[in-house]
């Protein structure tokens, strides 16, 4: 084995819920960077079955599905799994002990404060019978980015207490330890913000039912572009249209390289004279030739299942010579001294 002498790329973890198929807010949230990044930082994916177990107990069977199903959502937008790890946390034992002696570290009304968990519980109609599991999943997301002594997490704006919540973990094991066992970790947050719902909510997700999904077949698009959100003022060709809050114009935003030919088409829905069905004709357009290649290529892979767990395997094996390293360096602080090691 050869040492190399380069400076070490910086180390990205990433990762994903597998509750469902990955949607173009997804894509634009996350996918599209990490088919950037893969090549300039040495990234890690994980298929994040574990955490999607604290909310889905009773429907394992779902989560179980589903991490296939992301694993070929990755490979149709074009993530290399050469060059980028992509794993599986259930696979990964050494991340639910090093939870277990992270636990210790934060208290219950610090879990309680997150924002984000606090949303999640009003959501799920959790109130007072909030698993533990659960309540504690920042706890695990933690061992997830320490474990990898990742030094950045691309995330969204939701995602920034967990970080906030690592660092936390971070410096106190550090302090416990005397000595930098852990890294702390940064938010990467993505250039481009949020891709609102077709209904016009603000944001796309699978739970509101106003998603598109990479998978889509072209008359799944063609029937999301005709159910889009535009303007409700906009009621006859000639009236001036509106573009703020108009979720056809925010895809094209998102989706179309002519941006001359859009700020064109811009222009004269503003000054009146362009039906709606004209912008979505232009979209419909854009997304079927984004989303036709991410379906081919999703094919020839879903047809070779084999290669599909194979890679999946392999890359978890990958990710565990780096996380058995720190649990190796956690345990050295939590394990009674006399234990030959494992
Ligand atoms: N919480 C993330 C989500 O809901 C998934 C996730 C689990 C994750 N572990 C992670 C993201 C580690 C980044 C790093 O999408």
């Amino acid at each position: 084995m050869s040492v190399s002498k380069a400076p070490a790329r910086k180390v990205i973890l990433t990762g994903d819920r597998p509750t469902g198929p990955l949607h173009l807010g997804h894509y634009v949230g996350s996918l599209k960077n990490r088919v950037a990044h893969q090549h300039e930082y040495q990234q890690t994916i994980l298929v994040a079955d574990a955490q999607a177990l604290t909310d889905n107990t009773d429907d394992r069977g779902k989560v179980h599905r589903n991490v296939s199903e992301v694993a070929l959502d990755y490979l149709a937008v074009g993530i290399d799994p050469d060059v980028t790890t992509i794993c599986v946390q259930t696979w990964l034992p050494e991340l639910t002990e090093l939870t277990f002696y992270y636990l210790n570290l934060v208290t219950v009304a610090r879990l309680e404060r997150n924002p984000t968990v606090k949303e999640e519980i009003r959501l799920r109609n959790f109130e007072r019978d909030i698993p533990a599991g659960f309540l504690t999943y920042p706890v695990s997301q933690a061992a997830d980015i320490t474990a990898f002594r990742a030094n950045l997490v691309p995330v969204g704006d939701d995602q920034l207490p967990m970080i906030e919540q690592t660092n936390e973990i971070v410096r106190r094991l550090n302090r416990l330890a005397d000595r930098e066992i852990l890294v702390e970790a940064h938010a990467l947050v993505p250039p481009i913000g949020r891709l609102p719902g077709i209904d016009g909510r603000a944001k796309m997700s699978k739970s509101l039912g106003n998603a598109i999904n990479l998978c889509a077949t072209p008359d799944e698009i063609r029937a999301a572009v005709k159910k889009c959100y535009t303007d409700p003022l906009h009621l006859r060709v000639d009236d001036p249209g509106h573009l703020e809050g108009n979720v056809a114009f925010a895809y094209l935003d998102a989706f179309d390289e002519d941006r001359a030919g859009l700020q064109e088409m811009k222009d004269h829905y503003v000054r009146g004279g362009l039906a709606d069905s004209k912008v979505k004709a232009r979209l419909e357009e854009r997304l079927q030739e984004l989303l036709r290649p991410m379906r081919e290529r999703r094919e020839q892979y879903a047809a070779n299942p084999d290669f599909v767990w194979d890679m999946l395997r392999a890359g978890t094996e990958r990710a565990r010579e780096t996380v058995a390293k720190t649990l190796d360096d956690v345990r050295s602080v939590f394990v009674t001294p006399g234990w030959g090691g494992r």
